[in-house]
């Protein structure tokens, strides 16, 4: 086994528990998966779809890391206590990556990136009230009410020379890793990364590092491997709903080089993918009670990841993913297999 780990990054809409489940089953090897984001409100209550989402019944044997979307440190506390207490997780991770307009007006995610004096008294509040309840115990362990706290990032909101104060503020609190995902909010998802910042923050940084953004194929993995060799975990999001089998393929490609053997290449199994795709309609189905309409919604948004594994397929796909009837939709998903 490699010592590189592997995380599913969080997708909201995308990857809840049934996606996850399906996906550890069909494709084990994924050290964490990361849910999409809980935003903690005044009264103090997980929402219903929050709650099936994090509910360890939902999430046996996978291994999940919840994330919470705040920047108020009371909020955020207390659902680290609940997620830990009640939901039984040993960490939770701090969205400070949303790029979303409606997210970012609320100074939440990338949003709260914008003043870091907020951001370094709201981590000075939380690591306060962390450290006191953590005399005897350490924050995850059995004994403390608090979980590791680790942070999801991106590089700023508008330009990367804003991460030298951001970073200055992370550097002073005991995060238990920081994942940065390579571009600033006013990019998205567009453009490529910035590895040059990336790299910057190697160098300055004083926690274990997490890198996420743009890996798509083996190629791009081997880059980021070569360029940041003290960089042990990576996070992939979207190229891994495009193809569930890429972290496989990338931990074979870790056993060749340690072992010394020659790289022949890996060749993706359809059945599996096709196995992977039948469970998670089903999943789907059996969580949306046979709900058609829903269930197709979410198979369309899978499509919208996978399609590019059946270039030659589009316009079967296109008809696919305008089916309004499920049996028309399976019968169409068999074709394109
Ligand atoms: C549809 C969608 C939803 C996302 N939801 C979240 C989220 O809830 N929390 C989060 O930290 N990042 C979220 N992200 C960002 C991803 O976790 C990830 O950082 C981003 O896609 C870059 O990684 P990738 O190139 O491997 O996809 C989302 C991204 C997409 C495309």
């Amino acid at each position: 086994m490699s010592d590189i780990k592997f995380y599913f990054a969080p997708m909201e809409g995308v990857t809840g528990y049934t996606l996850r489940n399906v996906h550890h089953a069909c494709y084990p090897g994924v050290d964490a998966y990361f849910t999409p984001f809980i935003a903690p409100n005044q009264y103090h209550a997980v929402n219903p779809k929050e709650h099936r989402d994090v509910v360890q019944a939902n999430n046996a044997g996978v291994p999940v890391i919840p994330q919470v979307l705040t920047n108020k440190a009371e909020l955020f506390l207390w659902s680290a206590r609940e997620l830990k207490e009640k939901y039984g997780y040993n960490e939770v991770n701090l969205n400070l990556g949303c790029p979303s307009k409606t997210v970012v007006s609320k100074h939440k995610g990338s949003g709260f990136l914008e003043d870091t004096e907020k951001l370094d008294r709201f981590f000075d509040e939380v690591f306060s009230a962390v450290e006191a309840a953590s005399s005897q115990s350490e924050p995850g362990s059995a004994e403390n009410i608090y979980p590791r706290i680790s942070v999801k990032t991106r590089l700023g909101l508008d330009s990367v020379e804003e991460f030298v104060e951001i970073l200055r503020v992370y550097n002073k609190y005991p995060l238990s890793e920081l994942i940065i995902h390579a571009r600033v909010q006013k990019e998205f998802y567009k453009g490529e990364p910035h590895l040059d910042a990336f790299g910057d923050a190697v160098k300055e940084t004083k926690h274990s590092l997490c890198y996420n953004g743009d890996i798509w194929t083996l190629e791009d993995y081997i880059r980021i491997r070569e360029l940041f060799p003290s960089v042990k975990k990576i996070m992939i999001g979207r190229p891994l709903m495009a193809n569930p089998e890429l972290v496989q393929e990338l931990q074979a490609y870790e056993e060749c080089m340690e072992s010394g053997r020659e790289w022949n290449g890996y060749e993706n199994s359809m059945v599996l993918l096709k196995k992977f795709h039948d469970k998670l309609l089903q999943g789907y189905l059996d969580r949306m009670n046979g709900d058609g309409n829903n269930v197709l919604f979410k198979m369309k948004e899978l499509w919208g990841f996978m399609s590019r594994q059946f270039p030659e397929k589009e316009r079967l796909i296109k008809k696919m993913v305008k089916a309004n009837k499920i049996e028309e939709y399976e019968r169409l998903a068999e074709q394109v297999f």
